[in-house]
C-alpha cells in the first residue's frame, strides 16, 4: 500500500488535501492523472447504467436538501457510529473497529477507554445569515434521498413506468470517526447510485438478482481480478428489517476485504417514509391498469473513490524480468484497462534534438488526439517507457528515422512489452481495435 500511495503522489494521481498546511484528515485531491482516472471510472459506470439502457434516466440533485428529508430517512435519529475515546492518549475509535473495549489499541493502556456513545455522521452547515437551530442544514450523506423525494417529478416528466431506474453520481459527506486506508474511508466522497423502481408483481427478487449479475459483469468488463472480488450476500440478520435481500460487493485490499458497493432490495421503505412525513403522494398511478401502488426499490450504490482506488490497486504491479542478455530489470506498471487508463497512447520521437522527428511525432500525436487520450513526450527512450508504464499507458508509439522511409511507427504494448511496426495510415484503427 505504501508503494501505491507513493506512486499515486509521484505521478499525480492523488494528493493529501491542503498538504501545505499539514493536510486535513479524510479529504483528498485528485491530481492531473487521478482526475482523469476517476472521471473515466464514473463515465464507465454512467455508460453502462444509463446510456446503454432505455429504462434508466439521469438525475442530479442538490447536495443540501430540506432537513426534513433526513428526518424521514432516519439519518437524524439513527445515522451514527458508536465512538469511544482513550482517556490516556486521547485517541478516538469506532467501537465496532476495536477487538476489545478493555485495552486501547494505540497506547496499550487498560481501562482507559470510555463507554461507547453515539456519534451522528452527518455534517452540519447553516443556511442564510443567522446561525441558529432553524438555519441548520446537512450535507447529504448519500445521494439516494434526492431521487426518492423527486420520484413523482421524474416519472411524470420522463414518462416512465416501473420497472425503471433513476441514476445519479454526486458528492456525499460523512463525518467518519476514523477516516483511513488512503481514499477508502474519507469524509467527502462521490457515490454512483441507481434506484430501480419495480412493481410489486412477484418479480422483485428476480429484478434484484439481475442487478447483482449486471454489476458483476461491470467489474469483470473492466478487468478487476476475479480472485480479489467477492459478492457477499447478507443474511437476514445482517440486512435492514425492511430489506428482502442485500449483497455487498467487496474487494481484497492490501489490508483485507472492504466494501465497494452495496446492492439492496429496499422494499417500499423509502417512499413510505417520505409520504408519511411530507403528507405528499409518491405512489405510482398506472394509467393502463388504473392501479395505484408504491413501487419496490432495488438500489445499487457504489463509491467512486473506492472504485478508483480499487482500479489503482488492482492495476499495480512491481515486476522483475530478465532481458535476452540475462540482465534483470525492474519496473512498476499499472495495468489499467485501456478504456479507463488516463493516457491511452504515449507518442515520442526517438531523439528530442532532431527537429524532423519531433515534428513528425507531434503530427502523429495531433492526429490521434481527437479520438484517443494521448500524450506527447520526449527524452531518454527507456525513461519514457518507464514513466508511461508507471502511469498505466497501454500503448506507446515511437517515431524514428525509419518512419521517413516506410511510413510506419513502432507500437509498444505495455503488458507484453512487445513492439510492432504499424503503418501510420493504419495506426488509429490498430489502436482502437486493441483499446
Ligand atoms: N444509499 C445507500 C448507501 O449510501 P452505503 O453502503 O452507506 O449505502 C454506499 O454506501 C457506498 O458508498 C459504499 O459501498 C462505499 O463505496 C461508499 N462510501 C460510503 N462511505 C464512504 C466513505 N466514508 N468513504 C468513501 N466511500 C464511502
Amino acid at each position: 500500500m505504501d508503494e501505491i500511495v507513493a506512486v499515486a503522489k509521484r505521478r499525480g494521481f492523488i494528493f493529501q488535501s491542503s498538504e501545505i498546511y499539514g493536510g486535513i484528515g479524510g479529504f483528498f485531491d485528485y491530481g492531473p492523472l487521478g482526475a482523469i482516472l476517476k472521471r473515466n471510472v464514473k463515465d464507465a459506470w454512467w455508460r453502462e447504467m444509463v446510456e446503454l439502457r432505455d429504462d434508466v434516466v439521469a438525475f442530479d440533485a442538490s447536495i443540501i436538501m430540506h432537513p426534513s428529508v433526513w428526518k424521514a430517512s432516519g439519518h437524524i435519529d439513527a445515522f451514527h457510529d458508536r465512538m469511544v475515546d482513550c482517556r490516556n492518549c486521547k485517541h478516538r475509535f469506532r467501537a465496532d473497529h476495536l477487538p476489545s473495549l478493555e485495552q486501547c489499541p494505540d497506547c496499550g493502556m487498560r481501562g482507559t477507554l470510555t463507554e461507547p456513545r453515539n456519534f451522528n455522521l452527518m455534517m452540519k452547515t447553516s443556511i442564510g445569515p443567522m446561525e441558529d437551530s432553524a438555519s441548520t442544514a446537512y450535507l447529504r450523506p448519500e445521494t439516494a434521498q434526492g431521487i426518492f423525494v423527486n420520484f413523482k417529478n421524474i416519472y411524470q416528466s420522463a414518462r416512465k413506468r416501473p420497472p425503471f431506474g433513476i441514476a445519479q453520481i454526486g458528492k456525499s459527506f460523512r463525518n467518519e470517526i476514523t477516516p483511513g486506508n488512503f481514499t477508502f474511508r474519507v469524509r467527502e466522497f462521490e457515490q454512483a447510485e441507481l434506484e430501480y423502481f419495480v412493481p410489486d408483481d412477484g418479480n422483485d427478487v428476480a429484478q434484484y438478482e439481475s442487478w447483482v449479475a449486471a454489476r458483476k459483469q461491470w467489474y469483470a468488463d473492466y478487468g478487476v481480478r476475479p480472485e480479489r472480488l467477492r459478492f457477499y450476500e447478507l443474511s437476514p440478520e445482517e440486512r435492514p428489517h425492511y430489506a428482502r435481500a442485500g449483497t455487498d460487493v467487496e474487494y481484497l485490499f492490501p489490508w483485507g476485504w472492504g466494501e465497494l458497493e452495496s446492492i439492496a432490495h429496499r422494499g417500499t421503505y423509502d417512499l413510505d417514509a417520505h409520504m408519511a412525513l411530507s403528507g405528499k403522494d409518491l405512489t405510482y398511478f398506472d394509467e393502463t391498469t388504473k392501479a395505484k401502488y408504491t413501487p419496490i426499490l432495488i438500489e445499487s450504490s457504489a463509491g467512486m473513490d473506492r472504485t478508483t482506488l480499487t482500479m489503482l490497486i488492482d492495476a499495480y504491479e512491481h515486476e522483475t524480468s530478465t532481458d535476452p542478455n540475462g540482465k534483470q530489470t525492474e519496473r512498476v506498471v499499472l495495468r489499467f484497462h485501456p478504456r479507463i487508463a488516463p493516457v491511452q497512447v504515449g507518442v515520442f520521437p526517438l531523439a528530442r534534438n532532431k527537429p524532423e522527428l519531433v515534428e513528425r511525432a507531434r503530427t502523429v500525436e495531433r492526429g490521434l488526439r481527437p479520438h484517443l487520450r494521448t500524450q506527447y513526450d520526449e527524452g531518454n527512450v527507456g525513461q519514457l517507457y518507464r514513466r508511461q508504464d508507471e502511469i498505466g499507458t497501454p500503448f506507446c508509439v515511437m517515431i524514428d528515422f525509419q518512419t521517413f522511409d516506410d511510413g510506419a511507427v513502432t507500437v509498444r504494448d505495455r503488458d507484453s512489452m512487445r513492439q510492432e511496426r504499424v503503418g501510420t495510415d493504419a495506426l488509429l484503427g490498430y489502436l482502437r481495435e486493441r483499446i
